[in-house]
This record gives structure tokens, C-alpha cells and sequence, in this order.
């Protein structure tokens, strides 16, 4: 695996690829690798000829408030995992190469954002899309892997590619989970104890949710409230949404007749939690 650093040589590299007519997968992270990040890479490995990941804690997507400075990292670590998951190359951009300057030209994404994750950190998606708008430009990938923990930042990507015409395929696959349920994420390491074992109820509540469905309940609001008051009873963490709305639109449902997502974000001492279900009409 070849780890690279500079956006020159980066480049370089994936041009060179291209003139060989290889494929490209491309696998976007912020590092502190798990097996929600492998899984992507492992399917990528699948799929094309060469895998290329990123890893890049991008300033920009972190509000004043949030936890840039504590978000996890391990590089030594993370380039033996994903060299084992068979990531071809590895890039690692510094902050520096990627901002020198403060950028004159702003993307904003103006739907899907008013609610979930875009209500409560405004800005967010606009980095998430400068980032990778940055990215697919350097790296110029025929296929992207994003994980659907992260299923408002799916439905962005979606629109990003959409409406700017990037010639890139977006493959969007399921959230990997810890034995007990509990969504993986990078963030998990900052949970105390206590938390973590609180942590679950994330899921379970949401699997409540998904049952009360299952038996009939077409209310949205009667399965939010159950699914808060299901939270609320076993987390000491502020809840910060339980939402349920279609997707990929992210718009409000008045009944369950459509695709859906049932999601929830809770704040913990120093860890904020997403999780979500994506449920079709059955
Ligand atoms: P990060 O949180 O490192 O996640 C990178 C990718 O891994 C995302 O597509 C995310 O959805 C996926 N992922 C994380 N945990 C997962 C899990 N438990 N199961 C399945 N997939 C999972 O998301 C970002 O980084 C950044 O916003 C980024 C896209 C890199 C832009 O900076």
C-alpha cells in the first residue's frame, strides 16, 4: 500500500491509474479506524481495481463548539488496517495542502439539511461538501463507499453528485454495529463507562421504534415520543433529535407509506452519538 501525502503526488498517481484504465474506488474517512471504515474499503476492494482512502480530519465540517481538537487519532494504526483491508493507496492530506488559504469560492447545500444532524450543526454539510468536492477532484474515482450511519451525509453526497454532474458512482452500505448493537464510530472511544453502556439504548430505542411500525403504528409522532420516552428512561446524555422522515428527501411524512428513516443523535459528556434505521414500506 502506497501511503501518500502530498496533493501533487496524489494527483499523479491517480492519473497514472487512469492512463492504465484501472478503476477507481475511493473511500473517505477522518481516520481512528473500525470496522464500519474497513467494510466500505473491503467492498471497494471488490469493486474496482485500485482502492484509494483518504484520511483527513477536516477543520471545516467541525463547529466552534465541537470536538475537533479531542477527535481521535491513531495513524500508525490506521495505515496497517487499512492496508490489510486492501486499500491500494493511502492518502493523507495536511490541513495546510488542503486549506493554504481561506477559500474564496463557498459551496452550501440549501435541502436535506433543515433537519437531523444539519439542524443542530449548522455549517456541518457545507464543509463536508467542500471536502470532498476537493477530494473527488485530486482523486477522480469511477466509485465512492459511504456508510449509511451517516444516512443524511449519504443523501448529501447524492445531491452533490447530482447536481454538480460528478461522473462518480455512490454506493451506500449498512451500518456496522458493535455484538450488543450500539452503531461503531471513531466517537465511541470518548464515552465514559457509564455511557457506554447507556450508549445502546440509541439502537434499541430505535429498534422500538421499528417494531411499534412493524405492528401497525402509521403516528410519527406517537413513535417519536415512544422512541424519546424509551431514551430518555435508560440515557443520561441530552437527547438532541428522534426524527422520523422519508429518505432520500429527508422531508416531513405525515403516515408510513414510503421509504423512511427513524433517526436519533444524543449528546454525551464528550461524544455526541448519531444513529438511524432505514426502513422501506413492508
Ligand atoms: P468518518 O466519520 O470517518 O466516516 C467515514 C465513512 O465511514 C462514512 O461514509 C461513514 O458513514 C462510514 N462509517 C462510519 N461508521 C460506520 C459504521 N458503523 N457502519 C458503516 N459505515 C460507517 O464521515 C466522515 O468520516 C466525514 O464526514 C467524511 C465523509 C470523511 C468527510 O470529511
Amino acid at each position: 500500500m502506497k501511503v501518500i501525502r502530498s496533493i501533487q503526488d496524489m494527483k499523479q498517481l491517480m492519473r497514472d491509474y487512469r492512463t492504465q484504465n484501472k478503476q477507481i474506488g475511493f473511500v473517505p474517512t477522518m481516520g481512528f479506524l473500525h470496522e464500519g471504515h474497513l467494510n466500505l474499503m473491503r467492498e471497494a476492494k471488490k469493486e474496482n481495481d485500485v482502492v484509494a482512502a483518504s484520511i483527513f480530519i477536516n477543520p471545516l465540517q467541525f463547529g466552534p463548539n465541537e470536538d475537533y481538537e479531542n477527535y481521535p487519532r491513531d495513524e500508525q494504526a490506521d495505515v496497517l488496517q487499512a492496508e490489510k483491508a486492501g486499500v491500494d493507496v493511502l492518502f493523507i492530506p495536511t490541513v495546510a495542502d488542503m486549506y493554504p488559504n481561506p477559500m474564496l469560492i463557498q459551496l452550501g447545500i440549501k435541502g436535506r439539511t433543515d433537519v437531523l444532524c444539519g439542524r443542530s450543526r449548522p455549517g456541518h454539510f457545507d464543509g463536508v461538501l467542500t471536502v470532498l468536492t476537493k477530494l473527488f477532484h485530486i482523486i477522480s474515482p469511477d466509485k465512492v463507499y459511504f456508510g449509511l450511519k451517516d444516512a443524511q451525509q449519504t443523501a448529501v453526497v447524492d445531491a452533490l453528485i447530482d447536481d454538480l454532474n460528478f461522473p462518480i458512482e455512490l454506493v451506500g452500505l449498512p451500518t456496522v454495529r458493535e455484538t450488543d448493537g450500539l452503531a461503531k464510530s471513531s466517537r465511541n472511544v470518548n464515552l465514559t463507562e457509564q455511557e457506554r453502556g447507556e450508549a445502546v439504548w440509541l439502537y434499541k430505542g430505535l429498534q422500538h421504534g421499528r417494531q411499534l411500525i412493524r405492528r401497525g403504528e402509521q403516528n410519527p409522532d406517537k413513535i417519536i415520543h415512544d422512541v424519546t420516552e424509551t431514551m430518555n428512561h435508560h440515557i443520561s446524555g441530552n437527547i438532541d433529535y428522534v426524527e422520523l422522515l422519508s429518505y432520500p428527501a429527508l422531508e416531513p411524512v405525515s403516515s408510513i407509506n414510503q421509504r423512511i428513516i427513524l433517526a436519533a443523535a444524543v449528546y454525551f459528556e464528550r461524544a455526541r452519538l448519531i444513529d438511524n434505521l432505514l426502513l422501506d414500506k413492508s
